[in-house]
């Protein structure tokens, strides 16, 4: 059944979509008429059965495909769901030897790892620290004269001290570390004038650059997390090889979403005063899953179907790609009363910001949501009059939604 709301041609991971706005109208016209929908694209791929994919639009299928590995693989690319033309095979062989693009057993084992990173009294420790960095980014801004944009000054530094103080990165590399990182995620959009082989180079010394910290750890073996990730003798550890390719996903996986969430934040309640007023009043612990939910920075991930199955009444071919569309998901009236108000004492919040629920579910959310409570925290109380003096500047992505810039004054 033709989707009479959907134009002709319209993709949802062609990057001019995302350019310009998140396409909540045509996900809703899908979620109404045809919830798993084929969408062709041109140009093919070396690996993919068909040129196109199934875009998967309401809640409770986003949460089925995430959920059954079994059936909908990760192991073909994830993360970039775009145009086939762009994609290279090299890119794709890389690509598997992040967590995020490997299948049980191999994932289970790595994840295993992984996770020791993450437990509550990990994040825990780092609170203060994180704390205290939030409340110096809220006073500088504070300090500045006229406008400035949020996302230089505010948003994107804590992010990234997180993931150096995860590891443990020396104070005097995290500037090197910090340049890499964000060049090995602008180079999909032009305006950043970053060619794919500088992001690519990024990578490559980023990855030296911890396979060298694991290299040392496991030559002398001290008492921090590399350590305990690539020298533990007991419950298996990791090679120093995936140890550079950890890294480099909590680079990507835990930098620039964050730094969305949080412009999408405060863009949210500058637009929503009411609710800003409410957040300095009384500050919800509801708060940061409301604007994970509202921003959905990562807008979808792909999987592929590993046999013959069926969603939504659609029939899936084996080989073929299957977009799960988080933004849309997080839209969803079944499950959502209000899907399309901003309301930060939503409870329960049962979003899909963080993946569908199965084996791949973010393994940062609670250091996520502890930087976008400190941050919002800090901001409320150094720049209560806060007001916009410009609209956010668009990322141009296949599948982030992500803000360049946005321009805000102190008072
Ligand atoms: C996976 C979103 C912050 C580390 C994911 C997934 C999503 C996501 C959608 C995929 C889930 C799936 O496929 O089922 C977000 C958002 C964030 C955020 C919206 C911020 C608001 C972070 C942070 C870190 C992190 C701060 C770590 C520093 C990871 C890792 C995975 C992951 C390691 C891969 C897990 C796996 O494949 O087993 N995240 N994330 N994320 N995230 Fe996050």
């Amino acid at each position: 059944m033709p989707c009479p709301a959907l134009p002709d041609g319209f993709d949802f991971t062609d990057p001019d979509v995302l350019h310009h706005r998140v396409p909540l109208p045509e996900f809703a016209a899908l979620r109404r008429t045809e919830p798993v929908r084929w969408i062709p694209q041109p140009g093919n791929v070396a690996g993919f059965q068909d040129a196109g994919y199934w875009a998967v639009t309401r809640h409770a299928d986003v949460k089925y495909v995430s959920t059954h590995p079994e059936l909908f693989s990760s192991s073909l690319n994830t993360a970039i769901i775009r145009f086939n033309e762009h994609i290279e095979r090299d890119a794709i062989d890389a690509q598997r030897l992040i967590l995020l693009n490997m299948d049980p057993p191999e994932h289970t084992r790595v994840r295993q790892i992984v996770q020791r990173v993450f437990t509550p009294r990990a994040i825990r420790a780092l609170e203060e620290r994180l704390r205290t960095r939030a409340l110096t980014i809220a006073a500088n801004a504070r300090d500045r004269s006229g406008p400035f944009d949020f996302v230089t000054e505010v948003a994107c530094e804590l992010p990234l001290q997180a993931i150096a103080e995860l590891i443990g990165i020396p104070q005097d590399d995290r500037a090197r570390i910090f340049d890499w990182s964000n060049k090995m995620i602008a180079y999909d959009d032009p305006e950043y004038a970053i060619t794919e082989e500088v992001g690519a180079e990024s990578a490559t010394e980023l990855i030296a650059y911890a396979m060298n910290m694991a290299a040392d750890r496991k030559a002398c073996p001290a008492k921090d997390i590399v350590t305990t990730l690539v020298a533990a003798e007991d419950e298996g550890s990791l090679g120093s090889d995936e140890f550079g390719f950890f890294v480099l996903m909590l680079a990507v996986a835990g930098n620039e979403t964050t730094r969305n969430a949080i412009t999408h934040g405060m863009h949210a309640f500058l637009t929503h005063p009411g609710q800003w007023e409410l957040y300095k009043r009384e500050r919800p612990s509801t708060a940061a899953e409301e604007i994970v939910r509202w921003a959905t920075p990562v807008v979808s991930f792909q999987r592929t179907a590993t046999q013959d199955t069926e969603l939504g009444g659609r029939r899936i071919g084996k080989g073929e790609r299957v977009g799960i569309f988080y933004a849309s998901a997080n839209h969803d009236p079944e499950v959502f009363d209000e899907p399309d108000a901003f309301d930060i004492t939503r409870d329960p919040n049962p979003h899909l910001g963080f993946g569908g629920g199965g084996p791949h579910y973010c393994l940062g959310k609670s250091l996520a949501v502890l930087e976008i409570d400190l941050i919002f925290n800090a901001v409320a109380d150094a720049l209560p009059g806060l007001r916009l003096t410009g609209d956010p500047r668009r990322l141009r992505s296949a599948w982030i939604n992500g803000v360049k810039e946005l321009r805000v004054s102190a008072g």
